[in-house]
């Protein structure tokens, strides 16, 4: 599953991304501004704002903020929603960790956005779940709701393929760099009991509806099922896919136009 599509530019002094940071790929400048939306608890913020860049970290829920400016206190962060989220000034770059795939309600209004904020020649930078991201977890999460005869389990991420999110890039108005889509797999650190604790921790919402007393021997199937993919001997691994890409805002007046027929009804 290593499919990958890359292409290289002097913008982009950048080899390979697989295992490199991102804040590399972003490379930010000192006194660049930056946005780094979906910013959680702020690291990669941190990240960028120690390469010299005016950094503003955005996230749509206000207890991330709240803990990115408690552990940040010399930065900036806002609460705000990357669908609909503006700004008072034009930015040099936005860049996204591990967020966009949780902005599942409309991403072409993400792309939309963000091209709002960028000036023109404006980078966007970011690496989110690629197609087939979490394949094992989810196969074993869908067996194991099926078995103990609940519905479809609410998986709340968005993981496109290097294609569609190409295309919805170009279409909205950016020129695409590059874009890797790559196997990650991660290991995982948030429990001690695999499979189980990362649906506790990444798949609440999933968990939502489930009658308290089955989670326990659901989460178990969970971990039988998963176990044969996911344990080694060192521990369970996350089979994670990335879909890295890095952007260029076009020039002003070649973004597409909107559709439907022009307010003027056409005439010159
Ligand atoms: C990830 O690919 O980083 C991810 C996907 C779903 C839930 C949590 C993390």
């Amino acid at each position: 599953m290593n499919w990958a599509v890359t292409t290289y530019d002097s913008a982009f002094g950048y080899v390979s991304a697989h295992g490199a940071p991102l804040v590399d790929l972003l490379d930010p400048q000192p006194g660049e501004k930056i946005i780094d939306l979906g910013c959680g608890t702020g690291t990669f913020t941190a990240e960028i704002a120690e390469r010299g860049a005016e950094v503003l970290g955005i996230d749509a829920a206000p207890e991330m903020i709240a803990q990115a400016t408690a552990l940040y206190p010399g930065l900036s962060f806002a609460v705000g929603d990357a669908h609909t989220f503006t700004t008072a000034m034009p930015y040099d770059a936005v860049a996204s960790n591990a967020a966009l795939h949780w902005m599942t309600r409309d991403p072409d209004s993400v792309i939309a956005q963000v091209h709002a904020a960028l000036r023109p020649g404006g980078r966007f930078v970011g690496e989110l779940g690629g197609a087939g991201n979490c394949a094992e977890l989810i196969v074993a999460m869908q067996t194991a709701w099926r078995v103990f005869g609940l519905g479809e389990p609410d998986l709340p991420w968005y993981f496109p393929s290097p294609a569609e999110y190409a295309t919805r890039l170009e279409d909205g108005g950016f020129t695409v760099r590059l874009l890797e889509h790559a196997d990650r797999p991660t290991r995982m650190v948030e429990g001690p009991d695999g499979a189980a604790d990362w649906v506790r921790v990444y798949a609440r919402s999933a968990l939502a509806d489930v009658p308290p007393e089955l989670v326990d021997p659901l989460l178990e199937r969970v971990n039988e099922l998963a176990a044969p993919a996911l344990r080694r001997e060192s521990g369970w691994v996350a089979d994670y896919v990335r879909l890295r890409f890095a952007a260029v805002r076009k020039p002003d007046g070649t973004a597409p136009m909107p559709e439907g027929p022009p307010l003027n009804g056409g005439a010159p």
